[in-house]
């Protein structure tokens, strides 16, 4: 691990803590992770058509305000029968968690095809008007019924290639190392290596 004093510190537009423990320990060796603070009370907008336009507006907002690296991310889960629904619109397909995962199961009952991929875009944002994106993907199916308490979201329905256990039941050592957000993060993590 590099000392701190090598390290960019890098603040996270993000307020979801589960994302926060994931990105800190995936790239908490080569960044210093900075929370955002009480003083950005107001919510960060999320009104585009793509995990970029969201990622890139969380940050650059986050930029404007506090004039430091700034990192975003925007991430959604993709199905494939349901025309990739709920995909950028993951987080407002239900009231909570276990309303979201409900209507997704309903609307997948009489589908044979239960293929779907998580997405992950982050928006590296360091200077005005300069940014980077990565992108990350993990491929899977929706499982029949939720499995699992681990992790946060959909992660209870969603079984990743290769194995036959959700991501909730696999836990966090598994997920972070196969998901879209370590995937899309290990290419920040290269990024980084080559600005040294
Ligand atoms: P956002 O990126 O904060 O807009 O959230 C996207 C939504 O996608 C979240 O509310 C979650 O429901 C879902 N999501 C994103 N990443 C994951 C994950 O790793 N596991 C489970 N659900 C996720």
């Amino acid at each position: 691990m590099r000392k701190d004093s090598t390290r960019p510190h890098i603040l996270l537009a993000t307020r979801n803590q589960h994302k926060v423990a994931e990105i800190e320990k995936i790239v908490g060796d080569v960044v210093v992770v900075h929370k955002l603070d009480d003083l950005i009370n107001i919510n960060i907008p999320e009104c585009g058509r793509t995990l970029l336009e969201n990622s890139l507006a969380k940050a650059a907002f986050v930029f404007q305000l506090r004039g430091q690296a700034t990192l975003a991310d925007d991430s959604g889960l993709f199905v494939d029968a349901l025309d990739g629904e709920p995909g950028v619109f993951s987080a407002r397909y239900g009231r909570d968690d276990e309303n979201r995962i409900e209507r997704l199961l309903k609307n997948l009952a009489d589908k044979k095809n239960r293929k779907a991929s998580f997405r992950a875009v982050f928006v590296y944002y360091f200077a005005h008007g300069r940014y980077e994106a990565f992108e990350g993907k993990c491929a899977g199916e929706i499982s029949l019924v939720p499995k699992g308490r681990q992790g946060f979201g959909y992660d209870p329905i969603f079984v990743p290639d290769g194995y036959k256990k959700t991501f909730a039941e696999l836990g966090p050592a598994t997920k972070n190392r196969i998901s879209h957000r370590a995937r899309a993060l290990e290419k920040f993590r290269k990024y980084l290596e080559q600005q040294r």
